[in-house]
């Protein structure tokens, strides 16, 4: 049996102003639709059956309406957070969930709602791999070969094992520069992709070695959460006791049967702007424009999207590599080189609030 569970929590605030608390960036639209849906999608794709969704309860209804817009929508379960706890929590929370509704044995493809993934069939064919390993006991993360000394990733050192499948020696979340470029140099690292796969019980069993107290915490949130419909609740207190820590420093830095699939896919956690640049077809001159109301003169390398209601013209010229987002209550004009640096605007407007 296999079970998607989609992770749908982070605000994504690198890409403001258009991913926001109320519209954070799994309901941002790439390609046609939104990522969320995209996620819960790559999920079917696998052939996973049902579907999990782990994600803060404001966003319980804009979720469904994401499920609505899907030509076969899985069976659904909502584990509804009342303030995010990060991903080792969450996790948590999903196993054990998992293990009351579908059995222990049930094997978890665990998803992030804001990943771009544009070949399905590929990821397809990596899941597959994943689901074998998953079946053995393992813990799966995808592997992603590093292009950049990315610091906001998590590294695996790997000993090859087949040409699909590595073991994992050892798992790094976010070192610092010097350190990812040596990383970089060895090439025996992969990005953790922040997708991972395995049963129920695995995950449950290495949690109880590596993490009881997320372990214990989760239990108590579920023993104290009240299910309605198709959601769980979750009772604020016995939530909040829970720790704040991700999967990746609970678990993967510390369990020795983590294996790594290598993604046969292009992938991209699209978390800042010119990361959604990269994503998208561009024109001869390096610039993207998703809608088709820019006109650009002597432009180059410049990202231009504008979020209005009607029709609205934005004329370009003589830029190079600016990021422009409009949206009917706030304007970002960035160079790409600081465009990372957004996080600083969303800081300093929550100070004023
Ligand atoms: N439901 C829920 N609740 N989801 C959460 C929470 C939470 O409290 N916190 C994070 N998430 C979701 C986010 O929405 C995202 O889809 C995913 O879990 C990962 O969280 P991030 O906050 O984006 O993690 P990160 O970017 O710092 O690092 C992770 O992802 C990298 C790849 O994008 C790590 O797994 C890294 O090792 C990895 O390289
Ligand atoms: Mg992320």
């Amino acid at each position: 049996r296999l079970l998607s569970v989609v992770l749908s929590g982070g605000a994504g605030s690198r890409l403001w102003p258009l991913s926001r608390q109320a519209f954070p960036k799994p309901f941002m639209k790439l390609g046609g639709s939104t990522l969320l849906q995209q996620a819960i999608e790559r999920g079917q794709a696998c052939g996973t059956g049902d579907l999990m969704v782990v994600t803060n309860k404001e966003h319980h209804f804009l979720t469904k309406d994401v499920l609505r817009q899907l030509s076969d929508p899985p069976s659904t379960t909502f584990l509804l957070e009342p303030r995010g706890r990060n991903t080792a929590p969450a996790i948590a929370l999903a196993a054990l969930q998992c293990e009351r509704q579908f059995g222990s044995e049930t094997v978890m493809l665990v998803l992030s709602a804001d990943h771009l993934v544009p070949d399905v069939e590929a990821f397809v064919a990596s899941a597959s791999e994943a689901f074998r390993l998953a079946q053995e006991g393992s813990l799966v993360l995808f592997g992603i070969m590093p292009s950049t000394p990315e610091t906001g990733f998590g590294y695996v050192e790997v000993e090859r094992v087949s040409r699909d499948s590595q073991k994992a020696l050892r798992f790094v979340e976010k070192p610092d520069l010097a350190t990812a470029q040596e990383y970089l140099a060895t090439g025996r690292y992969y990005w953790n992709s922040g997708m991972f796969c395995f049963t129920a019980a695995a995950i449950i069993s290495a949690m109880e070695r590596h993490a009881p107290e997320v372990l214990s915490a989760a239990r108590h949130a579920l023993d104290t959460s009240q299910s309605k419909g198709d959601a769980v609740n979750f009772d604020l207190h016995a939530f909040g006791l829970q720790p704040d820590i991700s999967i990746d420093y609970a678990v993967m830095e510390r369990a020795d049967n983590v294996r790594v699939v290598p993604a046969r896919f292009a992938w991209s956690d699209v978390g800042s702007w010119p990361a959604v640049a990269n994503a998208q077809p561009s024109d001869a001159s390096g610039n993207t424009f998703p809608d088709d109301h820019v006109v650009a003169v002597d432009t180059t390398g410049t990202h231009i999207q504008v979020e209005s209601h009607g029709p609205k013209i934005v004329a370009a010229l003589g830029l190079r590599d600016l990021v422009i987002v409009d949206t009917p209550d706030a304007l970002l004009v960035a160079h790409k080189n600081s465009a990372q640096e957004v996080k600083k605007v969303v800081d300093i407007l929550h100070s004023r609030k």
